[in-house]
């Protein structure tokens, strides 16, 4: 049966390569499996994802971006991944509402309620099958990003935002216990990648 897994955590936690990773053994196993991303995946998607990533860092409040995200995300979701899931293909997005719920609702300060509104309204109980976090510390996630040269609206936010981040995540892994893996992003990718297979 087909699958919808997402991949959640800060910046620079290699998410995109385990996107990938895991896509690729499931093909191997026999699987038809689509990778994309959020916000984006769609072409309207990811037109809200050029609004949300680019510009001055005041440009949106933390209310106006939880409405472009799940913006982007229904169309997402009805145009993407529910079809995908319908042809029996498994489905790995790397980011989805956890980010949201991180992000807007904790670093940004809009709270859950706000949130489980939005969400509920615009894809009900729609939710990933299983969440992989990958989790590390603030300071290797920061230098991380730092050394890959481009940065985003996100990327520019001090240390202080990124340890609400972390905290965040792994508050809805302890929430979460049924869907959400915490793994440890410091390990060697190879690692990372095992780990993630044997917990699926
Ligand atoms: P990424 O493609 O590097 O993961 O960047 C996407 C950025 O968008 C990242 O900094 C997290 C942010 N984001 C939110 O703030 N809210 C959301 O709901 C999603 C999906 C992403």
């Amino acid at each position: 049966m087909s699958k919808f897994i997402t991949f959640e955590g800060g910046e620079g936690c290699g998410k995109s390569t385990q996107v990938e990773l895991l896509a690729e053994h499931l093909r191997r196993i026999g699987h038809r499996v689509i990778t994309t991303r959020e916000p984006g995946g769609t072409e309207g998607a990811e037109e809200i994802r050029e609004l949300l990533i680019h510009g001055d860092k005041e440009k949106w409040d933390g209310k106006q971006e939880v409405l472009l995200n799940f913006a982007a995300r229904m169309d997402h979701v009805n145009n993407l991944i529910k079809p995908a899931l319908e042809r029996g293909e498994w489905v790995i997005c790397d980011r989805f509402f956890d980010s949201t719920y991180v992000y807007q609702g904790i670093a940004q300060g809009v709270g859950s309620e706000y949130i489980d509104i939005i969400r509920e309204a615009s894809m009900g109980g729609f939710a990933p099958d299983k969440t992989f976090i990958l989790d590390m510390e603030v300071k290797e996630s920061l230098d991380r990003v730092n050394s890959r040269g481009e940065q985003n609206r996100y990327d520019e936010m001090d240390v202080e935002f990124h340890q609400k981040i972390r905290a965040g995540f792994l508050k809805i892994a302890q929430d979460n216990p049924e869907r959400c893996v915490v793994i440890n992003a410091l390990q060697d990718i190879k690692k990372v990648h095992e780990e993630i297979v044997e917990k699926l």
